[in-house]
């Protein structure tokens, strides 16, 4: 059987829409799904282009990390699966039902496709990976695309105390208020005067969630321990994205002369029975509308066009088969 999909065949081409022949189910525990949404979020892209550390190089394959579907009994799901091959960005995805978690028949297909990994990257790695306790101040580095915005409403809701979002891009930051932001601090092209807002009005936090990485993030680790009144008093400085670069130089004497606790959170670092575990609460929470999602839906058909369209970062491109 074959089915309609965006297809790669090329690293260096966005995917077409395309036929591709239907993947089979192998074993008990899989099936195939009736894809409803499927996001466009970084990791796609990355994945789609061979870049991703996950990547397998195998062509052609159909982008598609996740999405929500429709099971053979009829039961609405979200799902997760591997773009090795078969991503969700088709009209039909084979899931392992231990990679799915049921959701109400009323549940918005595009809001759930939308936002289910933008905000797990905040979810996971404030429960699994640094445990944020109650009353405890986060900086969000880089608060301003999707997954920033709802770390924002993430930490809120696992109970930090004072929030503070950083980003460059003005308007949005000004949004963030609206989400729960305590404070915001603008990003800016002058790197000294960044570090001084950011130790101003960050020094004191005890976990940052960052985005970032790349220069913007090494600047901002100097600027925090520097203005930081006990130093020995810990900081979890969790990775998440590179947005703004691959690698940082860090200062030998940032390790030493503060406790500064350094790591990162994603498929590796959090196990897939970890990733499982956490799913269920947060498909409640992005259904029961806790978290704020701007999501807009494009036909999969046009799928070519919009990958090659300049994005508007504040907002998901969901694909609807
Ligand atoms: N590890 C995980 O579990 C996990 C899960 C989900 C996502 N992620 C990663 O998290 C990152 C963000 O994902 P997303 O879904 O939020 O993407 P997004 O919606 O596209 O947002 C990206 C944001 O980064 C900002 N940005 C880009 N370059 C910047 C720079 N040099 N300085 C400051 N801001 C910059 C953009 O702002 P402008 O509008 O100013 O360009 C935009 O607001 C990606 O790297 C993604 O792969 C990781």
């Amino acid at each position: 059987m074959s089915m309609h999909a965006g297809v790669v065949r090329s690293f260096d081409r966005s995917p077409r829409y395309e036929t591709f022949d239907e993947p089979d189910p192998i074993g008990p525990d899989q099936v195939v799904v009736e894809v409803l949404a499927a996001g466009l979020h970084p990791r796609v892209r990355s994945g789609a282009s061979g870049r991703h550390y996950t990547s397998t190089g195998s062509l052609p394959m159909i982008p598609g990390i996740d999405g929500v579907g429709r099971l053979p009994d009829g039961g609405k799901v979200y799902f997760a699966v591997d773009d090795d091959t078969w991503g969700s960005m088709a009209e039909r995805a084979v899931v392992d039902l231990r990679r799915t978690v049921p959701l109400p028949e009323q549940a918005d297909a595009v809001k759930v496709a939308a936002a289910m990994n933008p905000a797990m990257s905040s979810w996971v790695a404030l429960r699994r990976r640094v445990h944020l306790e109650p009353g405890q101040s986060v900086l969000i580095l880089g608060a301003t695309g999707n997954a920033g915005s709802m770390a924002v409403q993430v930490a809120k809701r696992l109970g930090a105390g004072p929030v503070i979002g950083a980003g460059r891009d003005p308007q949005r930051l000004a949004g963030l208020a609206a989400v729960g932001a305590d404070e915001v601090v603008a990003i800016t092209g002058d790197g000294s005067e960044t570090a001084q807002r950011l130790a101003d009005a960050a020094a004191e936090v005890e976990v940052v969630v960052d985005y970032l990485w790349g220069e913007p993030a090494s600047a901002a680790m100097v600027a925090l321990l520097k203005a930081r009144a006990d130093r020995s008093r810990a900081l979890d400085w969790i990775q998440i994205g590179a947005v703004a670069g691959p690698t940082i130089t860090l200062p030998s004497v940032a390790l030493r002369s503060a406790n500064l606790r350094i790591q990162g959170s994603g498929q590796g670092a959090v196990s897939p029975a970890g990733y499982r575990a956490e799913l269920p609460s947060l498909v409640e929470e992005i259904d029961s509308g806790t978290i704020t999602v701007n999501a807009r839906a494009v036909p999969l058909a046009h799928v070519e066009a919009t990958w090659d369209a300049p994005e508007n970062s504040g907002v998901r491109t969901v694909f609807t088969p």
